[in-house]
């Protein structure tokens, strides 16, 4: 049996409890990455690093042959700082320089990948403040992380051509041990818990042992198509804010003004904090898969 899976961008966030649990799970897991040395410490032994430009796929491509899967989460970080003219270009250029080396990899295997798992993100609905429930069928909306998500799935969309499966990942925000979830937290550890805006924007949210066993899960299943990664109950950000008082036993009283927020984090701040989506896992549900942390409560109880 096969047992190679090959995960680009695998040194991140996401990437690196992915590999242990596949790792754990007696695959062959290696990772591509820009720098080598660092994702190996990063790693340890739960992913061999193959070096890549993020642009091509020479000197890696051969790796490519005959592999269970490739998963590709590679991308430079949507969530650090201002969304200036050129963080925009890094933002989509990264992404869509990625999939192409994916795609051309693919392309030129004599026995293509199984699987391509290609990471999305549910603002490809859309960012905004109804409430309206958004399953995978439902259609792209507009601003700028829509627009990315869009021409992201796009570029890999010829992969089911080629013959490899192709399941699109539409991951909510990740909640686990760092990322978003340690900014969220800070100000509460000062008394000055709060939300942003008016509240009533949706955060479709999702607990990494889930993102990973999801993604394990469509691996192991074969399964294709567009899987929303978030968790069945997502909450507006004012009932996120109290949760995560409650559980942290501080208060959640400083609601910052969306004039503030437009002001300190500019156009990010407007699509990514002041609006939101509520997006539900159907295909997964459909397919059965059980969430270990389906309520906002237990997952923050558990990861905090
Ligand atoms: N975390 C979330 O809440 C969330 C939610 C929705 C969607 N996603 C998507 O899922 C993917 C993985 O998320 P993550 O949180 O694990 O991301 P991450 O921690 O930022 O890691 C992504 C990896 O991509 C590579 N990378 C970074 N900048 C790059 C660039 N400019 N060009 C090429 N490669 C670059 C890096 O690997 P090397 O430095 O080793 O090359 C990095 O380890 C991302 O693309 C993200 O957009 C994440």
């Amino acid at each position: 049996m096969q047992k190679k899976i090959i995960i680009a961008g695998g040194s991140g966030f996401i990437g690196k409890p992915l590999c242990s649990l596949l790792t754990n799970a007696g695959y062959d897991v290696f990772v591509l990455t820009r720098s080598p040395e660092s994702a190996s410490k990063a790693l340890g032994n739960s992913a061999a690093p193959l070096l890549w430009d993020a642009k091509t796929s020479g000197g890696w491509a051969r790796e490519a042959e005959g592999a269970l899967a490739i998963v590709n989460l590679a991308g430079e970080s949507v969530a650090s700082g201002r969304w200036t003219a050129s963080k925009r270009h890094e933002i989509l250029g990264s992404r869509l320089n990625a999939a192409r080396a994916v795609m051309d990899a693919i392309d030129h295997a004599k026995k293509k990948p199984a699987l391509l798992v290609q990471a999305s993100a549910v603002g490809f609905y859309g960012s905004s403040l109804v409430d309206r429930v958004l399953d995978e069928n439902s259609p792209a909306g507009s601003g700028f992380l829509a627009r990315v998500a869009r021409q992201w799935e796009k570029a890999t969309e010829d992969a089911e051509s080629f013959g490899t499966r192709r399941a699109v990942i539409r991951t909510g925000i990740v909640l686990g041990d760092g990322g978003a979830l340690k900014k969220m937290v800070l100000p509460y550890r000062f008394f000055a818990g709060g939300h942003f805006g008016t509240g009533m924007q949706y955060l479709s949210w999702i607990h990494i042992e889930d993102e990973i066993e999801a993604i394990r899960f469509i691996i192991e299943r074969k399964m294709k198509g567009f899987f929303n990664l978030t968790a069945p109950e997502p909450v507006t950000a004012g009932e996120f804010s109290k949760t995560l008082g409650m559980v942290t036993g501080r208060p959640a009283w400083l609601n910052i003004p969306s004039w503030a927020v437009k002001l300190v984090f500019g156009r990010m701040g407007a699509e990514a904090l002041l609006l939101g989506q509520r997006a539900v896992p159907a295909a997964l549900a459909g397919a059965g898969f059980r969430f270990k942390y389906p309520r906002l409560e237990g997952a923050l109880r558990d990861l905090l």
